[in-house]
């Protein structure tokens, strides 16, 4: 049962602080090579790897509305942290300096922390401020320790990603307005809303995806492939995602009850670790790099299509289902992970 009106839930979206930073709506790319070869569904490409920002990605969607709301609340300075091949820290870099914040990113000193490559080559052109953390230390608290030093000096911090609900709930807030891109979009070519969605997530974008789909009463299946498991500090469980279900719906004024069984995440495609190539996903990008000239990358999208191309392969889709690949991006990571990108 719908809970609301695609017109509504536009008009909710509208109103609510945004920071102009994605080039919108990205494309639906059709697959009808990939279709034909594994003789499997209709598969589409949400490709938010075009979102324009910093070489695009999920977060350019989600910083519109986690930094609008921080610049509605005078926050002068952003804290992220993470893994130093962070798509989202490359990614705020470049909104801050878009918006004229200050921008304070504390990546992991990990196995790719000295290789300035990829993604941490490109958040250094932005002008952040860079304060590693060991690898034996929690980022969150390191975050958490910035934020107060920062208060302490009379400044206004968010601290952004792992370790900030509201700021996560926001970004799940953002692919609501993505489902809504979709159903748009596909019935602009005359067809229903997708029976499924498989997309790369650790929580928040998939929460978004499947709020959409509970507030319009559609009954779209949304899979999301996690690419880290409970090993890894940032991992969020089903009943966090189905809270953040609840907490976007709540942002945008509507009450939506969500269980965490109704949450598909599968950790069955991290492989070896969290930033660790695996065989299927290496498969899995050269195949789509060959049939349709779409690129993925090995930490996330990689891993996400690796899982779509999976359940394809044991049989779990039908040749008649029609299935959106959320295209999250992740690509300069494709530069430190050169010997991994390729399938030999
Ligand atoms: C390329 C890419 N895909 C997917 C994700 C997961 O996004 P979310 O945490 O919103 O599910 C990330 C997060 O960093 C990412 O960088």
């Amino acid at each position: 049962m719908a809970i609301v009106s695609r017109t509504e839930l536009r008009a909710a979206l509208a109103s609510l602080p945004r920071a102009r930073l994605a080039h919108l709506p990205t494309p639906l790319d059709p697959c009808p090579r990939l279709s034909s070869l594994l003789k499997g569904p209709r598969i589409w490409v949400k490709r938010d790897d075009c979102t324009g920002l910093a070489f695009g990605g999920n977060k350019a969607r989600q910083h519109e509305f986690i930094l609008g709301d921080a610049l509605g609340r005078g926050v002068d300075v952003v804290i992220q942290g993470a893994a130093s091949q962070s798509n989202q820290s490359r990614q705020l870099a470049a909104a801050s300096a878009r918006l004229g914040i200050e921008c304070v990113l504390m990546p992991r000193r990990d196995a790719l922390y000295e290789q300035i490559q990829g993604n941490q080559l490109v958040s250094r052109l932005f002008g952040a401020t860079v304060v590693p953390v060991d690898a034996s230390q929690s980022v969150k608290k390191a975050k958490e320790d910035m934020a107060l030093k920062l208060r302490a000096e009379g400044r206004n911090p968010a601290i952004l990603g792992m370790g900030a609900p509201e700021a996560l709930s926001l970004a799940a807030v953002a692919y609501v307005g993505a489902y809504l891109e979709i159903v748009d979009q596909l019935e602009a070519i005359g067809e229903e809303p997708p029976s499924h969605i498989y997309v790369t997530s650790q929580g928040s974008t998939q929460a978004g995806l499947h709020a959409g789909v509970r507030l319009l009463g559609h009954s779209t299946r949304i899979i999301g492939i996690n690419p880290m498991d409970a090993r890894n500090e940032a991992y969020e469980p089903p009943a966090a995602i189905a809270q953040q279900c609840e907490n976007a719906a709540g942002i945008l004024g509507y009450s939506l009850s969500v269980s965490p069984e109704e949450i598909h995440n599968s950790t069955d495609w991290v492989g070896t670790d969290y930033g660790q190539p695996s065989p299927a996903a290496q498969k899995a990008s050269a195949l789509l790099a060959k049939t349709e000239g779409i690129l993925v990358d090995p930490v996330y999208s990689g891993k996400g299509f690796s899982g779509l191309l999976g359940d394809i392969e044991a049989g779990c889709l039908r040749p008649d289902d029609r299935v959106v690949f959320v295209h999250t991006g992740g690509l300069p990571a494709i530069f430190s992970y050169s010997e991994a990108s390729l399938d030999r």
